[in-house]
């Protein structure tokens, strides 16, 4: 199924007014997709990307094993963000920045890992964030995204496409299936997807691990 745009400058507006409420709201139902991603990057450690940073309600389920950099559009979820590091309980975190995920600042292969929890069904072209979040993770290293992804059939899936056009101001995108996440590794050759598995609450949100395939020379 097709899935309607987004636009970069809706998700802004969105998330400016979003910021002020979002742990309250978007906190506990999310806390276990949320978990589960951190879980899954914290096996791989080391130098972790957040995309889409928000709030960083994620800061919590990582350690210093790890050391993480957050980036993200706006600049009222960064301000929730940098608060939360000025407690001093995450010395793991070394920078937020404010980045659109579609072009990134930083080198080539620059992450052992890059995570985005509830972001790619949200922003403007997710093939051209992936293709991003790829070329700055190190060949052997993963991306891990957890969502929630299109049902697909049946009754969720008849009201993910109604809510889809009431919903697109909201910078939503209930419709996005799994599909494009995986036309988007099968088009590139160093690809490969690694897990798809559900996760609670009630398996509403899919996690989906690629990793960077390490060529051999
Ligand atoms: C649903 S929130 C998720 C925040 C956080 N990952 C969490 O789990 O709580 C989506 C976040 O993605 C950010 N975002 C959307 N489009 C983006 C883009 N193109 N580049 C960077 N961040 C983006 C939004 O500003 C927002 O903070």
């Amino acid at each position: 199924m097709a899935t309607l745009d987004l636009d970069t400058s809706v998700v802004e507006n969105a998330y400016a007014r979003w910021a002020p409420i979002y742990d309250a709201v978007c906190g506990p139902v999310m806390l276990k997709g949320r978990r589960a991603a951190a879980a899954a990057a914290r096996t791989v450690g080391g130098k972790i990307l957040e995309v889409g940073v928000g709030t960083g309600l994620s800061f919590d389920d990582y350690d210093a094993s790890t050391e993480i950099t957050g980036i993200d559009l706006s600049a009222p979820m960064l301000d929730k963000a940098r608060a939360k590091m000025a407690s001093g309980r995450y010395p793991w975190v070394a920078s937020v920045q404010q980045m659109d995920a579609h072009a990134m600042e930083f080198a080539d292969a620059t992450f052992d890992c890059v995570v985005a929890q509830f972001v790619i069904t949200l922003v403007e072209n997710p093939e051209q964030v992936l293709s991003e979040c790829h070329r700055v993770v190190k060949p052997g290293g993963r991306i891990i995204l957890v969502n929630h992804l299109y049902s697909e059939t049946g009754l969720a899936a008849a009201v993910e496409r109604w809510a889809a056009v009431k919903t697109r101001a909201m910078g939503l995108r209930p419709e996005f299936p799994f599909a494009r996440l995986q036309a988007w590794s099968q088009s590139n050759s160093d690809s490969i997807l690694v897990e798809r598995r559900k996760v609670a609450p009630f398996g509403i949100y899919t996690l989906v691990t690629f990793e960077r395939m390490a060529l051999a020379a």
